[in-house]
Order: structure tokens, then C-alpha cells, then sequence
């Protein structure tokens, strides 16, 4: 699935500019800086897909890159705090908010949460407004080199905890680090299962 081509196909900076809803989306949400372009650059093996940056805000559009010709993988900006003005990441927010619950091509949202700070309330308010619209979606803790084991599993157990009466929600959470790989055959195998679906 992953093994063809994946090319950078779209950019769009606000609702208007969105592409034609054609074939399927898999789109990757979560606060700025949690590591949604270093996934994307992960699962395709291609280290400069995505601009990727130490400081929060550098995704600033919704990106679409094709992968081989099963699908599309959307890297979206980050919502939550940004190193640009604040009016910036509002607009941002919304336009996270509309497109992902306006697609209806839109198989999934992978919702990054980075393992080192768990759930804010920003990102439930994203879980909130998903399981309002009934738009599938699966958490995927980032940065999985950065805490110890025994950190780890309280960390999951607490997101487990906290997924338990959301009803758009899957199950499971995924662990990942895009640093050491750990997880990213698992992600690559998620999204695999989902296109069969
Ligand atoms: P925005 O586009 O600003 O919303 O950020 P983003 O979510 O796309 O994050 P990005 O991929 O740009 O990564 C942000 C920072 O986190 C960079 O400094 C990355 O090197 C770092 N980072 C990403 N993945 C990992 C990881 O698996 N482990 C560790 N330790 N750092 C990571
Ligand atoms: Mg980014």
C-alpha cells in the first residue's frame, strides 16, 4: 500500500479552496507540534514529504498527498497553540473543524495526542465535536520514544479510560514514534484494514 509513489497534490488554505471530493481521505488531526507531518513523512519513508518543524504552526494549510491509488492522506495544521498570531490559529481551527466534518470521503481522522502531555481539553473539544457529527476516528499517541515504559502504560490506560463513551471513537490506541519507527507498521496496517473495509 505503501511501497508506490506518494506525491503532494493540494493545498488548501481555507474552506473555498478545498479539492473535488474524489476517491478516499484519511486525514491526520492533533495540537500543533504533536508530530502529524513527521507521521506522514514515517508511513511513506519519504523524510521531506512534509515540512516538519521544532516550532508549532509550521503546517498552516490542509495538504493532501496521494498515496500510490488507493487514497489520499490529509496533513492538517495544528489547533491549540501556535508560535503565529492567535487570530491565525482560530481560522485554522475552523477550518479543521468544517472540512472534517463536511467530507463525506473522508474515511477515517487519526487523531495525534502527544504521549509526553495526554488529553487537553483542546483536543476533546475535537473529540466532542466528531462524535456530535458520527465522523470516524482512532487516537494514535506520538512521540512514544519520550516516555518511560511504566509512564507509557498509565498514558494509555488513561486515554482508554477516557474513550470509553465516545461513539465515533476505535477501540484501540496506537503508540507510535516517527524518531525510532515504533508503531508505524501497525499505523500502516490500520489504515490497510480500513481501505478493505
Ligand atoms: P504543526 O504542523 O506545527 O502543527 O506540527 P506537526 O504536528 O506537524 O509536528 P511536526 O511533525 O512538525 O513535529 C514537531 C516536532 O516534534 C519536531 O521537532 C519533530 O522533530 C518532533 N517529533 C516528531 N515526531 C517525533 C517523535 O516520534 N519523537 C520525538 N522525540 N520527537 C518527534
Ligand atoms: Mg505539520
Amino acid at each position: 500500500l505503501f511501497a508506490g509513489a506518494a506525491d503532494f497534490t493540494w493545498a488548501a488554505p481555507e474552506l473555498g479552496a478545498l479539492p473535488p471530493m474524489e476517491g478516499v481521505e484519511i486525514a491526520f488531526a492533533g495540537r500543533s507540534n504533536v508530530g502529524k507531518s513527521s507521521l506522514v513523512n514515517a508511513l511513506t519513508g519519504r523524510n521531506t514529504l512534509a515540512r516538519t518543524s521544532h516550532t508549532p504552526g509550521r503546517t498552516q494549510q490542509l495538504n493532501f498527498f496521494r498515496i500510490g491509488e488507493r487514497f489520499t492522506l490529509v496533513d492538517m495544521p495544528g489547533y491549540g497553540y501556535a508560535q503565529v498570531e492567535k487570530a491565525k490559529v482560530e481560522a485554522w481551527t475552523r477550518l479543521i473543524h468544517a472540512y472534517l466534518k463536511g467530507r463525506s470521503n473522508l474515511a477515517r481522522v487519526y487523531v495525534l495526542i502527544d504521549s509526553r502531555h495526554g488529553l487537553k481539553e483542546i483536543d476533546t473539544a475535537l473529540l466532542d465535536g466528531l462524535d456530535k457529527a458520527a465522523v470516524s476516528y482512532q487516537l494514535v499517541l506520538t512521540k512514544g520514544d519520550a516516555l518511560k515504559k511504566s509512564e507509557m502504560e498509565k498514558r494509555i490506560a488513561g486515554i482508554h479510560a477516557a474513550l470509553a463513551k465516545r461513539p465515533a471513537a476505535y477501540p484501540e490506541v496506537l503508540l507510535t514514534s516517527s524518531r525510532d519507527d515504533l508503531g508505524v507498521p501497525e499505523l500502516r496496517a490500520s489504515i490497510a484494514r480500513l481501505l478493505q473495509e
